[in-house]
């Protein structure tokens, strides 16, 4: 048997302005994980595709347990899998024999990155099998042409960061920066229980966008700023710095009309429990709010939300491979 994993994601600063270019700043998150495995499959069955802890509605699926070649053309496993067997020289009409089975603990449309990451261990697992190795880069483009099919116009950053597996500075169209974080730091992450629905958001932004250009690029140019004000902190292991950042990134979110009561309540909780800073993360309207906090604040802020109606509460430490180990 053969595995791939990939973990899930955070935007901590910049969503929706780097769509128009402004940095961002994306976390994994270690919490969750998507996991692929492959194994050979009867002789003569092709590709079968097994989805243990996808829902399946969610998913827009009836089966979690189907032929590939009966999958709609349109489904984003389908479509990951061909462009794997594809990229490693595998022609589709020479379909294998092969049981790929999928699961996530990563919640779905929260902008989590669920679908990048069950793509990535889809495509490292198809690799594992095949001994054909992929790297971070390959990876990284491979899952943004299946991005690029189901998200509209993304910017590039799920991708990114779910590849590296590693804190990212992004620019879109730039060469990826891995961020290097002088000093680890603590997010809670807090599910409002609302699906939030990236494309439809972006959407929105855009119509927008393109009604009041200006007002709404001197909203990102705002975001951006404060995303390279971010950088430089985290690069120095000032990771209290990021509080007040991201309550002004939130700030310009809310004027950007991305935010939503549901998130509002939970914004407001995580803050009056001690957390040093805290916004929305990823499209907004529902999905995940993150919070800044101590290391003693993970357990009274993540209760504080589990009080407020939190539908599911993770904490990740956010940390890079060169960071120093503060103990
Ligand atoms: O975190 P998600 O998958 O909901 O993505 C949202 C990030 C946006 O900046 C709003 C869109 C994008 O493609 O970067």
């Amino acid at each position: 048997m053969w595995e791939g994993k990939a973990p899930g994601k955070v935007i901590l600063l910049g969503e929706h302005a780097v769509v128009y270019g402004r940095p961002a700043i994306a976390v994994p998150v270690s919490g969750v994980e998507a996991r692929v495995t492959v194994r050979p499959g009867e002789r003569g069955s092709g590709v079968w595709l097994e989805c243990c802890d996808l829902p399946a509605a969610a998913e827009g699926k009836e089966r979690s347990h189907y032929p590939l070649r009966e999958a709609p053309a349109g489904d984003p496993l389908r479509v990951a899998v061909l462009l794997g067997l594809t990229h490693i020289g595998i022609a589709p009409s020479l379909e294998p024999d092969l049981v790929i089975t999928i699961s996530s603990t990563i919640p779905i449309a929260r902008g989590l990155g669920s679908g990048a990451a069950v793509t990535t261990a889809l495509l490292r697992a198809l690799a594992a099998y095949f001994n054909h190795p992929l790297s971070l880069e390959e990876t990284s483009h491979l899952v943004y042409e299946v991005e690029k099919l189901f998200h509209g116009t993304p910017s590039g950053i799920d991708n990114t960061v779910i590849a590296y597996q590693q804190p990212v500075y992004f620019v879109r169209g730039e060469p990826v920066e891995l961020l290097e974080v002088g000093r680890p730091f603590h997010l809670v992450i807090a599910d409002t229980g609302v699906a939030s629905v990236t494309r439809q958001v972006v959407g929105e932004v855009r119509q927008r966008w393109q009604v009041e250009r200006t007002h709404c690029e001197t909203l990102f140019d705002a975001i951006g700023a404060i995303v390279r004000v971010a950088r430089d902190s985290i690069l120095r292991g000032e990771w209290r710095a990021l509080g007040p950042l991201m309550n002004e990134n939130q700030a310009l979110l809310e004027e950007l009309g991305v935010s939503s009561p549901a998130l509002d309540r939970l914004l407001t909780t995580a803050r009056s429990a001690g957390a040093l800073g805290a916004k929305l993360s990823g499209a907004g309207r529902g999905g995940f709010i993150i919070a800044l906090v101590e290391e003693e604040g993970i357990v009274p802020v993540t209760e504080a939300l589990e009080r407020a109606g939190a539908a599911q509460v993770l904490s990740t430490c956010v940390t890079s491979p060169s960071t120093p180990d503060p103990r």
